[in-house]
């Protein structure tokens, strides 16, 4: 994409983690830091480091403002650090709002990236059509948008960024308008999609608890500037349950690290 060569931390092309074959790093972000200018100076990250082997999940968790967001964009190329450097692999970004096109139908929406890589439509829509009923979206293909849930729309997008075929995906708390009961279908949807076609994934979410079930390792920012302020590897077989001991003591772990904790 011709836009990200104005970008001096991003890798034009997006090709480093495929063009070194054999790479198992598909995401290296080094001493990033950003801050905005708009109004005043907003220092967002702080020299945050993180990386994502090939096929990893890896959480980012921290407090709202702390500059999530921001870390994803960065990956995907849509904006630049002011220092540090970002690498990926080609990467799909799940914004935190849907940003659904209002006037196409859910299906056609889920099938976007398809078509914009030039699939025939009719392939694009089989594609998506095939996930549909597995998302509980089955009978709503042809609704607009504004028919739809909040919770359904964000499994459009979802669907959307899956679609993309890109082997990172990142994930702006994905899972964060839907209701309890909705949300833990998709955590283990997402576990169980994974497992079957794994993909390198950064997850950002403020739930702890979700990131212990679904990622291999958490990353823990601290409230704005962000910078890295712990980082768990979550070693425990899958699938995991919220009720285990070892997810329910690494959540605390979590938690404690944030400020959080029980005992903090
Ligand atoms: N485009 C922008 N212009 C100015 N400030 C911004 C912009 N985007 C984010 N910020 C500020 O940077 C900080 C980090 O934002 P963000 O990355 O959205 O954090 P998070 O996703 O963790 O809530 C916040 O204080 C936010 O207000
Ligand atoms: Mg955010």
């Amino acid at each position: 994409m011709a836009h990200r060569k104005r970008f001096p931390g991003a890798d034009p092309l997006n090709l480093w983690g495929n063009a070194r074959g054999g790479s198992d790093v598909s995401v290296s972000v080094s001493a990033v830091s950003r801050t905005y200018q708009d109004r005043g100076a907003v220092h967002a990250l702080a020299r945050v480091s993180l990386r994502a082997a090939r096929g990893e999940l890896v959480a980012v968790v921290g407090p709202s403002g702390c500059g999530k967001t921001t870390l994803l964009e960065l990956i995907c190329g849509l904006q630049a650090p002011d220092v540090g450097t970002v690498r990926s692999a080609p990467a799909a970004l799940m914004p935190q709002r849907d940003l659904l096109l209002p006037w196409l139908s859910a299906l056609e929406n889920a099938a976007l990236a398809l078509r914009i890589a030039r699939r025939p439509r009719a392939q694009a829509r089989a594609c998506a059509a095939a996930l549909f009923a597995e998302l509980g979206l089955a009978g709503f293909e042809d609704a607009r948008p504004h028919e739809l849930s909040g919770g359904m729309r964000q499994r459009v997008a979802f669907l959307r960024t899956l679609l993309s075929e890109k082997p990172v995906l990142c994930l702006d708390e994905p899972f964060g308008a839907l209701d309890a009961i909705t949300r833990a279908e998709m955590q283990s949807w997402l576990a169980r999609a994974l497992a079957r076609e794994p993909r390198t994934v950064v997850l950002v979410t403020h739930d702890v608890e979700e990131a212990v079930l679904l990622a291999d390792r958490l990353v823990v920012l601290c409230a704005r500037p962000g910078r890295v302020i712990a980082e768990i590897e979550v070693a425990l077989p899958r699938p995991r349950a919220r009720t285990d001991a070892r997810v329910v003591a690494m959540r605390e772990q979590a938690l404690i690290a944030l400020g959080l904790g029980d005992r903090a």
